[in-house]
């Protein structure tokens, strides 16, 4: 290969961090890797409101509490600043999600001992998230039986009558 040519695409793929291409495009590139360096904890972010089926995704203010200084000027952060004053919620692309008519608890889980990372992947390591794991019936019964937890119908469906 011609050698200025070699340079230039060695100079542009050092440049850019490549997503993962199943990484959907967020509206914000937010970073797991960078944020939890800083020592925040998952929970900071991730609260599980009560009874503990979902966490939920932070609300912008929580964003703020750093952003209405760090960075400022800074493309993302200005428009991070955006959605705080209007008081939009980010419209972020939502990577694990089940179909309604499965029961699943974050908490049963957690209370099992089970670890974010076994299910979301090394989120710490990542600069964006795709969904690493099936989220398949066979996936959740794979671990069930591995763990002898149950793999009745009726504790992850809802049975009609
Ligand atoms: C500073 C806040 C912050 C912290 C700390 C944080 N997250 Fe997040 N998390 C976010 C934001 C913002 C999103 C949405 C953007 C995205 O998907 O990257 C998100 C998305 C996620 C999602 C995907 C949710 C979905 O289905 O769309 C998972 C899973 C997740 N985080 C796990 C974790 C884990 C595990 C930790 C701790 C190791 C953690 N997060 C720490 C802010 C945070
Ligand atoms: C505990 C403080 C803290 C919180 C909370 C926090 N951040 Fe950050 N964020 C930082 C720091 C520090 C940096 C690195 C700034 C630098 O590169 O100098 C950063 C960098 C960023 C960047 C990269 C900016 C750029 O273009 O270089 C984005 C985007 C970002 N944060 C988004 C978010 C979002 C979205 C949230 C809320 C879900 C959030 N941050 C919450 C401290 C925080
Ligand atoms: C046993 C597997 C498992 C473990 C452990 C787990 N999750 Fe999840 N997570 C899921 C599944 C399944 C979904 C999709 C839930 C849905 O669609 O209702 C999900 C969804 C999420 C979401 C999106 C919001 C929501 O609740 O739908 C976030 C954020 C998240 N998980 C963060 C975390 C964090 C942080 C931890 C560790 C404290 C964690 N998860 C531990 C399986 C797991
Ligand atoms: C990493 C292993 C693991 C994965 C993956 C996993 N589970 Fe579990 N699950 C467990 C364990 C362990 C228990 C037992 C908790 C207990 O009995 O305290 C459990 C318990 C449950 C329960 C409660 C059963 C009861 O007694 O009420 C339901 C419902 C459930 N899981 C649904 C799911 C679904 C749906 C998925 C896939 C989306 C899934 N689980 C994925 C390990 C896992
Ligand atoms: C540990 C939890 C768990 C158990 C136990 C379980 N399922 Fe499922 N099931 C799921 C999940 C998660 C999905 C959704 C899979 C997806 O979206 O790809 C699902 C999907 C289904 C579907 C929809 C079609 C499909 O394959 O996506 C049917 C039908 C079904 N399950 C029947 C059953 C029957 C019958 C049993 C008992 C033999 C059972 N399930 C036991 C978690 C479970």
């Amino acid at each position: 290969m011609n050698l200025c040519l070699f340079a230039l695409l060695f100079a542009a793929l050092a440049s850019t961090t490549p997503a993962h291409p199943q990484a959907p495009i967020q509206p914000i590139p937010y970073s797991h890797k960078l944020h939890l360096a800083l020592g925040l904890k998952c929970q900071d972010c991730h609260e599980m409101p009560a009874p503990g089926d979902t966490m939920t995704l932070p609300q912008t203010p929580k964003c703020m509490t750093c952003h209405s200084s760090i960075g400022a000027g800074r493309p993302a952060i200005e428009k991070l600043k955006a959605y705080a004053q209007q008081k939009r919620p980010i419209p972020w692309v939502r990577i694990y999600e089940i179909p309604s008519f499965v029961i699943f608890s974050h908490k049963t889980h957690l209370d099992a001992g089970a670890k974010c990372e076994s299910c979301h992947g090394p989120v710490a390591q990542r600069d964006h998230l795709w969904r690493e794991t099936p989220l398949s019936m066979a996936w959740c019964v794979n671990c069930h039986r591995e763990k002898k937890a149950t793999t009745d119908c009726g504790s992850c469906h809802q049975l009609q009558d």
